[in-house]
Formats: structure tokens, sequence, C-alpha cells
């Protein structure tokens, strides 16, 4: 077990608020842990008591708020209290002040003085909002690069129109991706098996296939499901790494505690791809990317008979793996990178060919051949390819594979 919690008894969130604007969603994310079997406590700064004040909180836990370090009914020493009673905290809207104070280990009030005391077992998730200059200013992002390389797991915030009326990155992440994020840190520790091996990695996995406009209406495109990338993805949550999955266009939902960048094009898995990647110690690229994309596509609807549909000329696209891999080195880290090959034929060879011209550090082969296995199958055949050797896998469920294949991933990065 992650940490000495009652399996039979509902997960603790202690929900932090700090003063913004968006604090009226954390009313609402807070009703979806409830939702969820969660009991919550929440804690608010001064500022947040602006926006929402403490009869919608208690009246919606039942218990008192904690928002004065010297005058909480509950305990006597409220922070340490709060810090440790809580499997999972939530910083929610993570201001510049209290992120800059997190930073550095600053408690000046109640909810600094608890986060600081949160033991370093139980995970933290922080969702920032704020105005799109101070969420790109040096100094907030320089906090937040120093909060994630301490474990913290972030749901970044997204682009829209703030309140402020700018228009950039800094709304508040939605708030099913946040109580995901939440429930995913309570999965890792309700589950009751403790595998926290990915705990403080930042994981990217591709899924699912892009699709190629020829025009508004038609495109080219493949069979991949997103099965395996989803199943990759959502083993890493599991198993406590924060998780990026950028995804084609597939028909299934994210999975809990995961952040999903949805794309559609090879061009636009390219762009979030390696935009998530800067920060990641892993990439795993199970999607099936195009390898060829229109090289002119219709801003109309081509009319069939009267406009040329049967010759479309191709170009080929960026191959993002390959990308990846080459700056996997970059600025004295080492970062591990993972590519998949579907192949018909001389799986091994092939991959091994794949595995050197692409520079990553591990194939998995899938046989795509079969029936039982690669695209849109619940099973999958698949041969680990390094360097210096394969492991030949029997046919296994695609969650099956993604555990094998974390547990590689897990075992080379201890070296
Ligand atoms: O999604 P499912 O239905 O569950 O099916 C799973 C799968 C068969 C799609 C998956 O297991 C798989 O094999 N993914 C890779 C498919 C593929 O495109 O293989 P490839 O041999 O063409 O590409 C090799 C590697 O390069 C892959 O990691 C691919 O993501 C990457 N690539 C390819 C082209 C490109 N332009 N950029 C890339 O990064």
């Amino acid at each position: 077990m992650l940490k000495g919690i009652d399996q039979a008894a509902s997960p603790r969130v202690l929900l932090c608020v700090c003063g913004g604007i968006a604090v009226y969603k954390a009313v609402e994310t807070m009703r979806l842990l409830q939702k969820a079997g969660c009991e919550v406590r929440v804690a608010s700064t001064e500022g947040a008591l602006r926006f929402v004040g403490k009869a919608t909180w208690e009246g919606l836990t039942h218990t008192k708020l904690a928002s004065d370090i010297f005058d909480y009914t509950e305990s006597a020493i409220p922070h340490i209290d709060l810090a440790g009673w809580a499997d999972v905290v939530l910083v929610m809207p993570a201001t510049a002040n209290v992120m800059a104070k997190m930073a550095c280990g600053l408690a000046d009030d109640l909810v600094t003085a608890t986060l600081l005391a949160v033991p370093a077992t139980t995970p933290l998730v922080v969702a920032p909002a704020m105005n799109v200059h101070m969420w790109k200013a040096a100094a907030t992002q320089a906090n937040v690069s120093t909060l994630r390389e301490r474990g913290m797991r972030f749901v970044m915030p997204v682009s829209g129109r703030l309140a402020c009326d700018d228009v950039g990155e800094g709304k508040l992440a939605p708030i099913d991706d946040i109580t995901d994020a939440v429930l995913g840190c309570v999965g890792t520790v309700a589950s009751g098996d403790g595998d926290v091996s990915m705990s403080g990695l930042r994981v990217l996995v591709t899924a699912g296939p892009t699709h190629e406009a020829i025009d508004p209406v038609r495109y080219i495109a493949n069979a991949s499901s997103g099965k395996m990338g989803y199943a990759i993805a959502s083993e890493c949550a599991r198993r406590g790494a924060e998780v990026t999955l950028v995804s084609g266009p597939v028909s299934l939902p994210a999975p809990a505690g995961v952040t999903r960048v949805d794309v559609v094009s090879a061009a636009d898995m390219r762009d979030a791809s390696v935009a998530a990647f800067a920060d990641a110690d892993v990439a795993i690229c199970a999607a099936a990317v195009a390898d060829y994309t229109p090289a002119h596509p219709a801003d109309h609807k081509l009319k069939k008979g009267r406009e040329c549909l049967d010759l479309i000329e191709l170009i080929e696209t960026s191959d993002i793996l390959a990308e990846l891999s080459a700056t996997k080195d970059a600025g004295g880290k080492h970062r591990l990178v993972v590519g998949f090959a579907a192949e018909t034929n001389d799986l091994a060879d092939n991959a091994r060919a794949k595995l050197e011209r692409k520079g990553c550090d591990l194939i998995v082969a899938n046989d795509v051949s079969r029936a039982d296995s690669g695209f849109g199958s619940d099973t999958n055949r698949v041969t680990f390819v390094f360097a210096d050797g394969v492991e030949e896998l029997p046919t296994l469920s695609k969650e099956e594979v993604a555990v094998r294949l974390l547990d590689r991933i897990v075992a080379m990065r201890q070296g």
C-alpha cells in the first residue's frame, strides 16, 4: 500500500482553494469528487473566501471549513492534522502567489502551512488558473517546473477567454480533467497493490490513428482504435506517473488520471508530442501515424466527376518517433523513448532496422498479420526488440501487454 489508509473507507481528498475567480469551479469539482465516493475537506485562503464563502463549503461538506491556522475547532494543530488526514491533496485554483510560496516553502497562512506539511508520499495535484501574463511570467514558469520536479502533478491551464477578457493560456483546465487526475491518484492509493513504480515520472503516450485531410469531408486514415495506447496510458497513471496522452481521433474515453490532448493530423500530433516531450521522462509512441499526407488539401468538398480525385499528390509527414529520439539526451537529461512497429513479416528483423533508423531505446514489434493482434483487436502479439536482444511475448490482452512493457521500462530506467 502507498500509505496506511483503510481500504474500506472513502478516499479522503483535501481541497485547498486559493483566491482566484475560478474558485466557483472548485465547488463543482468538490461535488464531482463526492459523487465519486470521496470524502472532501476544504481549506481556504482568506482571498478565496472573498469569492466563495464559508457557508457554501460547510453546507456541502458537512464539516468545518479550515481557513485560520489559530481558529479551527476540529483540531488544535489544523495544518498538521489536515495534511496527515488526506489521501490526496488538490490545490485549485492554484494562484501564482500560492505556487510561489509552495516553491519557496513559505507557510504564512493555513493553506500554505498545510501544503508544506503534506507527507512526501501523499499525491498532490495542482490546477493553476490566472491571467495569461501572470501564467507566462518567468517566475511562475520556474515555480511550476520546481514543483513538477518535486513530483507534484499539474493539470495544466488551457487557452481561452479569461476573466480579464484577455485571450490566452491561463484558464482553469476542465473540471472533469481535474477530477480525473485526483481520482487517478485515489486509484493508485486505493488499488491496494501499492504500485508506485512510476511515481514522479512524466510520460508522453501517443495513441490512435491520424486523419490526413483530402478535402473538408474526406481523409486518409487507418484502423487504429487507440486501445493499445490507452491501455499504456492507463497503466502508467495507475503506477503513479503524470501522463500526457496525445490521441488521434478515437471513440475511447480518456483513462482516469490522464491528461488527454486531442489531435487530428500527423502534423498536429507532431506538435503536441514535441511540446509534451519537453517535460517528459519517457515517451511511448503507440500511435499509427500516417506516413504521407495530401500535399494540397482542398478547402471545399471536391465534386465527383468535375474535380480531380484520382490523383492526390502525397508528401511525407514528419517522423515523430525519430524526432523525439534525436533530442532524448538534450539538456543533460536521458529520456527513454519507445516506439511500436506494425509488421506483417520478419517481425524482429524489421523492428531492429526501425530501432536503428529511428534511434529509440526499444521497439515493440507488433504482429499485425493475425486477427487477434494489432489494429482494433482486444489482444496483441508483440516482441520487445532492444539493441542487444529480443523478448517474445505470447498473445495477451492489450492491458497485459501494457503491464509487461511498463515493467520493462521501469527496469530499464533503473539501469
Ligand atoms: O490502436 P489499436 O487498434 O489498439 O492498435 C494498436 C497498433 C497496432 C496501432 C499499435 O500497437 C502499433 O503497432 N502502433 C504503431 C503502428 C505504426 O504506425 O507502425 P509503423 O511501423 O508505421 O511506425 C513505427 C513507429 O514510428 C511507431 O511508433 C509510430 O508511432 C512512429 N511513427 C510513424 C510514422 C510517423 N510519421 N511518425 C511516427 O512517430
